[in-house]
């Protein structure tokens, strides 16, 4: 990639930016003629083929942030998300981080797991025991019910059992969850799992003595992380009138208070998810999925806590971690299917699931780390009001240059309303017909 063409990005028109996205070597030139006939809406025969009742499409801005250095490789990370300046903070949060080496990943293997809840087990143990025994029989019936994974090398690994005790005191009585653990390789592996547990129920049953009530993947993808980290140069951190070490030190402590307060915890970590689900979105896939997974993996020590740690390392330097479950995939869903997201794949040349993986755990933390820094800083209205007063312009009806000219009068009004911006873009148009 050559990021020359990239520098001062956000300064360029629409079509120079698609341009210097192909001059850059990100994207092919059919990519950019796609960009440029905008031709990458779902048709409507693939639309209604994909959902039911279909009518319409529903838009969302598609865009790119830049300055990612993601195990030393430089990376353009496109991301659809209609809240603006989320990719402004993560195109500073990169280059910020990227002046630190940038993020180092790390990613455990990638194993989905699907449950076969039972009820009315008689014997628990006795059915513990029993489905213990059969191991590898239940992993053969499995990839029996799903030869195609087993093929591209993938299936069933390995079985766990759990017993489900009730802890509410609310009578609840007990079942038992088998476990598979299953490698879907490329794929998210819904499909997979679950036809594997519908496939294994009866035979699970037979060993139990109980009856399948549940058979199906669980989204709590605890055998499916991906680990970024980050050091970055204290004297980078300077803003305003905070010092590096102050900026650090507050940072430090923003992150302490989502560790204990579950209520910071929730904003801290929906911060985190501004970056990964625009980029699982823009890559077509289910976020409904990530944003579960995600959210129990924060309260996995019984309390809802903050995902991220930052802390600093003996050169005083600000150190960030973030750890969470991506059982994102590469192929199979809408990702095949849907034009703007195979784009969103051959602008990161096309990974593997597991590198899609370190890419998003690096735009979390990125995220993270911009959004705790303003707010410790100089506060986060300040850049948001920007870019609603843009919003607020195109309410307001105005287009083209306007948009701007509109947002530059609204951001130094005392009232930034739809009806200040209406009034502003009034006077413009008066003007302009003098
Ligand atoms: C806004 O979309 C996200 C933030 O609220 C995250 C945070 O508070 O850490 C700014």
């Amino acid at each position: 990639m050559d990021t020359t063409h990239l520098s001062k990005f956000y300064k360029k028109s629409h079509i120079e930016k698609i341009d210097s996205l192909f001059l850059a070597g990100v994207i092919s030139k059919k990519e950019k003629d796609r960009l440029m006939s905008q031709s990458l809406e779902l048709d409507v025969d693939t639309g209604n083929n994909m959902i039911e009742n279909y009518i319409s499409n529903y838009s969302l801005p598609m865009g790119v942030a830049l300055n990612y250095v993601i195990d030393k490789e430089e990376l353009v990370v496109p991301m659809a998300i209609e809240e603006p300046s989320v990719i402004a903070a993560s195109s500073f949060a990169a280059k910020i981080i990227g002046s630190g080496g940038g993020f180092k990943t790390t990613v455990s293997q990638r194993q989905m797991i699907g449950q076969v809840t039972l009820k009315n087990v008689d014997d628990i143990h006795a059915a513990v025991k029993n489905v213990e025994d059969a191991e590898q029989a239940i992993v053969e019936r499995a990839n029996e019910a799903y030869p195609s994974i087993v093929k591209r090398g993938g299936g069933a690994r390995s079985v766990s059992v759990r017993i489900l005790e009730d802890d509410t005191d609310s009578g609840i009585p007990t079942f038992l969850s088998v476990h598979v653990h299953i490698d879907t390789q490329e794929a998210m592996g819904a499909n997979i799992v679950n036809t594997m547990m519908e496939g294994i129920a009866p035979y699970i049953e037979e060993l139990t003595g109980g009856k399948a009530l549940l058979r199906i993947l669980t989204n709590y993808a605890t055998e499916c992380l991906a680990t970024a980290t980050c050091e970055i140069p204290v004297h980078k951190l300077k803003t305003g009138e905070f010092s590096g070490e102050e900026v650090r030190d507050r940072i430090i402590e923003a992150t302490q208070v989502a560790t204990i307060d579950p209520y910071r915890a929730v904003t801290h970590n929906k911060g985190i998810m501004n970056g990964v689900d625009a980029v699982i979105v823009a890559t077509g896939n289910d976020w409904r999925a990530i944003e579960a997974g995600v959210h129990a993996y924060a309260s996995r020590s019984g309390q809802y806590r903050s995902l991220t740690t930052w802390s600093k390392n003996d050169k005083g330097d600000l150190v960030g971690k973030l750890t969470l479950p991506l059982p994102i995939g590469t192929v199979g869903g809408s990702i095949s299917i849907h034009p703007a997201a195979k784009l969103a794949h051959a602008i990161l040349n096309h990974p593997k699931a597991h590198k899609l993986e370190r890419i998003i755990v690096s735009v979390g933390l990125a995220q993270n780390f911009a959004a705790v820094r303003a707010l410790v800083t100089e506060g986060i209205q300040k850049g948001h009001m920007g870019l609603h007063a843009r919003s607020l312009a195109i309410s307001a009806g105005a287009k083209g240059d306007h948009v701007q000219q509109v947002a530059d009068i609204l951001k130094k009004s005392k009232h930034k309303n739809l009806q200040r911006a209406k009034n502003i873009l009034l006077n413009l148009l008066d003007e302009f017909d003098r």
